[in-house]
């Protein structure tokens, strides 16, 4: 069963058209990465599958469900924007707070092992004020995952964070898929992150999904270049480029996308007087896919 199906969503902002005919699938125990750029619509997407705002039109199913089915409402746990805590209280009272809020039964057992999964429980009595702000989004995680959600929305956990905070929240998310059930959706720009974890992908621009995929369709769709060096690069650069039709330069490399064979560039080069240190084979990631698709260059 998909655990999101959203199709032909539109939302209005007044005279604003946020969503323009959006749809999206997410498969439940995906870690689905919800990519685009600024304004694309990825909050109000959110917030839509959350119930937290209403759509103009269209239609969004949540486990086969209608959004607005009341047993389907309690299985969503949310973090958009940041965790609404007390800054004075420590993260321990926060959390009951949050339990007592939701009317959670065993507060305190369950309050232990949210923080356990986001891996908090020994920061429990730390005031809210003095996390870092890993911490305060591993918090709202701890918060959104209280009552046992099927799925989980995250809008840009990681913004901000620091190499250690980013390692800690692939682990939570992790651990959220494979050992709680959970499907997440997790929106982010910092693309070589969210490639490390996530299994699914979409692509929104301007209120539309333009690109759903997985992460094996990612890896097949990205283009396979050959990296080298030679002590010559200007030369080699412009050699090359009257012969692939695209050569740029990239962390001190050459790299040459369309070619056949490495060994064809090698010759190709030697055979006009230049030779080649080094060359290797390697795939553009996420990132550069994804600049690509912005600027509609085709895919080889
Ligand atoms: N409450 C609102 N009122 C008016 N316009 C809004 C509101 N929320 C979002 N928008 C507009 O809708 C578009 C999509 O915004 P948003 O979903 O926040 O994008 P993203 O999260 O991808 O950056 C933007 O142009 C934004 O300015
Ligand atoms: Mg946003």
């Amino acid at each position: 069963m998909n655990a999101i199906e959203i199709k032909s969503l539109t939302k209005n902002f007044g005279a604003k058209q946020a969503l323009k005919g959006l749809n999206m699938t997410v498969p439940e125990g995906a870690i689905y990465g919800f990519i685009g750029e600024n304004g694309s619509g990825k909050s109000t997407t959110e917030k839509i599958i959350c119930g937290l705002i209403h759509p103009s039109g269209g239609s969004v199913k949540l486990f086969g469900k209608d959004y607005t089915n009341v047993d389907i409402r309690a299985k969503i746990g949310v973090l958009i924007e940041a965790p609404g805590c007390f800054q004075n209280y420590s993260v321990w009272n926060n959390m009951m707070l949050q339990a007592a809020n939701l009317g959670i039964k065993n507060p305190e057992q369950e309050v232990v092992k949210a923080l356990k999964t986001v891996r908090m429980e020994g920061a429990a009595s730390n005031k809210y004020k003095n996390c870092s702000l890993g911490m305060k989004q591993r918090v709202g995680i701890a918060m959104a995952l209280l009552g046992n959600p099927a799925l989980l929305v995250l809008d840009e956990p990681i913004n901000g964070l620091d190499a250690d905070g980013m390692r800690i929240m692939r682990d939570v998310l992790l651990d959220v898929t494979k050992n709680h059930g959970c499907t997440v959706v997790v929106s982010s720009h910092i693309l070589g992150e969210l490639e490390k974890i996530a299994t699914h992908y979409g692509i929104v621009r301007g209120g539309k999904m333009i690109r759903e995929m997985t992460a094996a369709e990612l890896d097949a769709d990205c283009r396979t270049y050959a990296a080298l060096q030679t002590k010559e690069m200007s030369k080699a650069k412009a050699l090359l480029s009257c012969k692939y039709s695209r050569v740029d330069e990239e962390n001190e490399y050459i790299r040459v996308f369309d070619a056949e064979k490495p060994e064809d560039i090698v010759t190709h080069l030697y055979e006009n007087g230049i030779l080649v240190s080094e060359i290797k084979t390697a795939k553009i990631g996420l990132e550069e896919y994804y600049i690509d698709l912005m600027n509609g260059k085709e895919r080889g």
